[in-house]
């Protein structure tokens, strides 16, 4: 099948399809052609909303993370009514348990974006933690989405505007005086007007981008049947765990609504190494129990990994290639369920309105010749 389009999506995972909609809703003709859409690195995520608790400093990452969590409400409420699905986006917050305290943290993370806890208090808001915790760091404004659910959600979205969804591998991407003229697919040749190309992991597969692929392995636990039989719609009294525990260890503690417990994750650079391996989920494992012991007589629902798109800085690529009709989206790392909202408007604003946000220049790919 050959095909043209406005504008050519490579990559169907969170960036791409976010970028699809909001472009799709301005009127634009898109197309997306994703190799596996089942295999993007949203899947596998956590879906933790966490300016706060990934404690990003300030600067122009900072400003696009919270710029980001700000667009989320109104997001999510956009693609839950076109889509007819629930997203599970939760303002739970996120609590950081402390069992030492290093010389100057407490003056070091005070912000307006984080409280400290005293003993007492920690343990009243979350109740069956560590003894051994002597308080910790509420950051009230993070929050969370099951990702699964709004990744359905994207897809359904899509569907809905019909949006052109291609199953299938790019092969090439065929450049003529300084522009991307078309890309070869398995599905064919694809031409468009402009091309994003927000594969994630993948992306340099495709072209010379400092995108690697960095490991993270994850599982679930589901809550016990004492607590499911209290289950109640709209109601989170039932749950043993109200919010996202975020250790110091980088272990993280996600409730769910529907009583899965999601614990991720480990940072590996392994390459594309597929599976879980046994010392990855014993080191989540011990560090999940030892913060919050109560976990230790759940049930294990399932175990899986992905791939963070990581770049050297740890911030995403985002803006023009060296190709006047190529746009880059990826390198989201550790953050791309949260930066979302913020790719899509921002880079439907370069193409659709020609208008380059002055936060774009720090996530400009040149960085990386300077
Ligand atoms: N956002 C958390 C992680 O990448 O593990």
């Amino acid at each position: 099948m050959n095909g043209t389009s406005d504008i050519l999506i490579i990559g169907g995972g969170i960036i791409g399809l976010s970028i699809a909609i909001e472009l799709k809703l301005r009127g634009a003709d898109v197309t997306v052609i994703s190799r596996n859409f089942e295999e993007a690195a949203t899947n596998a995520a956590g879906g933790m909303l966490a300016p706060g608790a990934e404690r990003i400093p300030s600067g122009a990452m900072f400003d696009l993370c919270w710029r980001s969590l700000d667009l989320y409400p109104e997001w999510i409420s956009k693609l839950e009514e076109i889509a007819g699905k629930n997203t599970g986006y939760w303002p739970c917050g996120i609590l950081t348990p402390v069992c030492d305290l290093e010389p100057g943290e407490k003056s070091q993370f005070k912000n307006a974006n984080c409280q400290w806890l005293d003993r007492d208090s920690i343990h009243q808001r979350q109740p069956g933690l560590n003894s051994e915790v002597i308080g910790g760091w509420w950051y009230g404004k993070d929050a969370q989405v099951d990702n699964r659910l709004l990744f359905a959600t994207l897809q359904e979205a899509a569907k809905l505007l019909k949006i052109n969804l291609i199953a299938g591998i790019v092969g090439e991407i065929i450049e003529e005086k300084g522009r991307v003229k078309k890309v070869k697919s398995s599905g064919g040749d694809l031409s468009a007007n402009s091309y994003v190309l927000a594969a994630g992991s993948w992306c340099n597969r495709l072209m010379s981008v400092p995108v690697i692929p960095r490991k993270g392995e994850m599982l679930s636990l589901i809550v016990p049947q004492k607590y499911l039989e209290k289950r109640e719609e709209g109601n989170i009294d039932w749950l043993p765990l109200k919010q996202v525990l975020y250790g110091k260890d980088g272990c993280y503690i996600i409730p769910r609504l529907d009583g899965r417990i999601v614990i991720g994750a480990t940072s590996e650079d392994v390459g594309f190494s597929n599976g879980n391996t046994v010392a990855g989920i014993q080191t989540l494992l011990g560090k999940a129990v030892r913060s919050y012991p109560v976990l230790k007589d759940f049930k294990i629902d399932e175990l899986w990994w992905g791939f963070r798109p990581a770049t050297p800085d740890e911030m995403p690529i985002l803006g023009y290639s060296d190709r006047s009709n190529l746009i880059l989206a990826t390198g989201h790392y550790r953050n791309g369920i949260l930066l979302a909202p913020v790719t899509a408007m921002l880079i439907a604003n370069l193409i659709g309105a020609k208008h380059s946000d002055p936060l774009l220049d720090a996530f400009d790919y040149s960085r990386f010749a300077r």
